[in-house]
C-alpha cells in the first residue's frame, strides 16, 4: 500500500525561516539533531552560536546539517550585515540549549554574542529551551530571569527532570527534540493559524469498563486519530483539551490532557471541557456496554466451571447526552453499510458532520497511520476523501470546522 506524502502546506514548519541559537552547554550536541529535524520538517534553518557553544560542537556541523553559513563572530566584516539579517528573516528564534548566562543576558537585554543579539533584534517569537545544572536552574536569580522572560512573552520549553551531565538528578535537562518542535508549532500556530483564539475539545482512544480489579471490557482503539486531530488543531492556533482513554501516546506540547478510564468518566470530563468550547470532535471509541456489576475481588475459576456469563449494562451515549460543545463532529467506524449507519448517527447525535470510515478497508482503521474517510454533512452533502495520513485527515476535519465557525459569525 502506498500513501501520498503529506501535502506541503500541511507541514506546519514547511517554508518557515527558523533562527536557531546555540549556547555553550554540553547539551549543545542535541541541537544538531534539532537542526536536522527542523530541516526535514521543511524549514530553512539559520544557526547562530556563542563562542562557548563552538567548544562543544563545531559550526561546520551545523553548516553541514542546514546547508547554510553559521554566524558566530558578530564583528567579522563578512558577518557584520548578516547578524541583523538573521533576526529580520526569522519567523521564530529558538534558543536551544540556553545556558543560565544566556537567560540572564536575555532578561537584561545584553548582547555579548550573536545569540542574544539576534534575540534583541528580532520581532519574531522567541522560544527558549534551557539546559543547565539543577542548582543553577533553581537559583532565585535564574528563576527571576525566567519570570521576566515569560512576562515578555518568551515561550519556555523544559528543562526536564532527569539525570544531568554532572551525574546529579534534577531539573535541568534540555527538552527533547519532539517537545521543542511541538512548542515551535504551538507558537507559530497561535500567530498564523485560523483557529487562534478558539477553544476546542477532542476525545481519543477507547474506554476500559472494569469486570473485576484486573480485567476489563474494551476495544482496539489506539487513540492515534484523536491525537492527530488534537495536534492539527494546536498547529492551527487553537487551545486544545484532549480527553483520552487509556492509550500509550505521549501528550503533545501545548495540549491539555484529561485521562479517563470509563465512559462515565469520559462523559463527566467532556461535560466540564466542552463548557463554552467552540468545537467538539468525538473521535473516541467509548464502549457501548459495561459489566453490570464489577466484582470487588479478582474473579476465580470454580472447579468444573466451563463457561461464564457476564451481564452487560448499556453505557450512556456521550454525544447524545452532551448538550453543546460548539461545532459537533462525530466518527462512524463501520464494517458494513457505512453511509446508512453514518447518516443515522449524524441525526441522532445532533452533529454538524460525521467522519465515516470502513475499518475493514486497507489503510484505514485501528493502529494505522492512514485513513480513508467519507464526510457526511448535516444537510446531505457527502464528500469522499482520498487515502491520507491521519494528520491530513485531521486538517480536513478542521478545514470544515473552521468553515462552520466562520459561517456562524
Ligand atoms: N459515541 C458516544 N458515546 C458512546 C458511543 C459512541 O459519544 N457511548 C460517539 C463516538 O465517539 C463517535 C460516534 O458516537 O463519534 C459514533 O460511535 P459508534 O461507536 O460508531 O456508534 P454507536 O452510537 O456506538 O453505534 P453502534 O456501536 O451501534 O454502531
Amino acid at each position: 500500500m502506498t500513501t501520498a506524502p503529506v501535502a506541503e502546506h500541511r507541514l506546519p514548519l514547511a517554508g518557515r525561516h527558523i533562527a536557531l541559537g546555540v549556547t555553550g552547554s554540553i547539551a549543545a550536541f542535541k541541537a544538531a539533531d534539532l537542526a536536522s529535524k527542523l530541516r526535514q520538517a521543511g524549514a530553512t534553518v539559520e544557526v547562530v552560536m556563542t563562542p562557548a557553544a563552538t567548544q562543544f560542537v563545531t559550526p561546520l556541523t551545523f553548516q553541514s546539517l542546514t546547508g547554510r553559513d553559521v554566524v558566530v563572530d558578530m564583528f567579522s566584516a563578512r558577518e557584520a550585515e548578516a547578524h541583523i539579517e538573521v533576526a529580520r528573516r526569522a519567523d521564530a528564534l529558538v534558543i536551544a540549549p540556553a545556558t543560565a548566562d544566556c537567560l540572564a543576558n536575555l532578561a537584561t537585554g545584553q548582547t555579548p554574542d550573536m545569540v542574544t543579539l539576534t534575540a534583541l533584534a528580532t520581532r519574531a517569537p522567541v522560544l527558549v529551551a534551557p539546559a543547565m545544572d539543577n542548582q543553577m536552574w533553581e537559583h532565585p536569580a535564574t528563576q527571576a530571569n525566567v519570570a521576566t522572560l515569560r512576562g515578555r512573552g518568551v515561550t519556555l520549553v523544559g528543562p526536564n527532570p532527569g539525570r544531568l551531565a554532572t551525574g546529579r538528578v534534577g531539573a535541568g535537562r534540555l527538552a527533547e527534540v519532539p517537545e521543542v518542535l511541538g512548542a515551535l508549532r504551538t507558537v507559530l500556530g497561535k500567530l498564523h493559524g485560523d483557529l487562534a483564539g478558539r477553544r476546542v475539545v477532542v476525545s481519543a482512544g477507547g474506554t476500559q469498563e472494569p469486570l473485576d480489579p484486573v480485567r476489563y471490557v474494551g476495544n482496539r482503539s489506539t487513540g492515534k486519530m484523536g491525537f492527530a486531530i488534537a495536534e492539527a488543531a494546536r498547529d492551527r492556533g487553537a487551545e486544545v483539551t484532549i480527553v483520552a482513554g487509556p492509550v500509550a501516546l505521549e501528550t503533545p506540547f501545548g495540549i491539555a490532557r484529561v485521562d479517563v478510564g470509563t465512559v462515565a468518566q469520559m462523559l463527566a470530563a467532556l461535560e466540564t471541557a466542552t463548557a463554552g468550547s467552540d468545537a467538539l470532535v468525538m473521535s473516541a471509541a467509548p464502549a457501548d456496554f459495561r459489566p453490570n456489576d464489577p466484582a470487588e475481588h479478582k474473579l476465580k475459576k470454580a472447579p468444573g466451571e466451563d463457561s461464564m456469563h457476564v451481564h452487560l449494562a448499556k453505557n450512556p451515549d456521550i454525544l447524545a447526552s452532551l448538550p453543546g460543545g460548539g461545532v459537533r463532529v462525530g466518527f462512524a467506524a463501520e464494517t458494513q453499510n457505512l453511509a446508512a449507519n453514518a447518516v443515522a448517527k449524524l441525526a441522532s447525535k445532533r452533529l454538524d458532520f460525521i467522519v465515516g470510515n470502513d475499518v475493514t478497508a486497507a489503510g484505514s482503521g485501528f493502529g494505522t497511520d492512514t485513513n480513508q474517510v467519507t464526510i457526511f454533512h448535516a444537510g446531505g452533502r457527502i464528500e469522499e476523501l482520498p487515502l491520507m495520513t491521519k494528520y491530513e485527515v485531521a486538517h480536513a476535519i478542521w478545514d470544515r470546522v473552521a468553515e462552520r465557525l466562520r459561517a456562524r459569525e
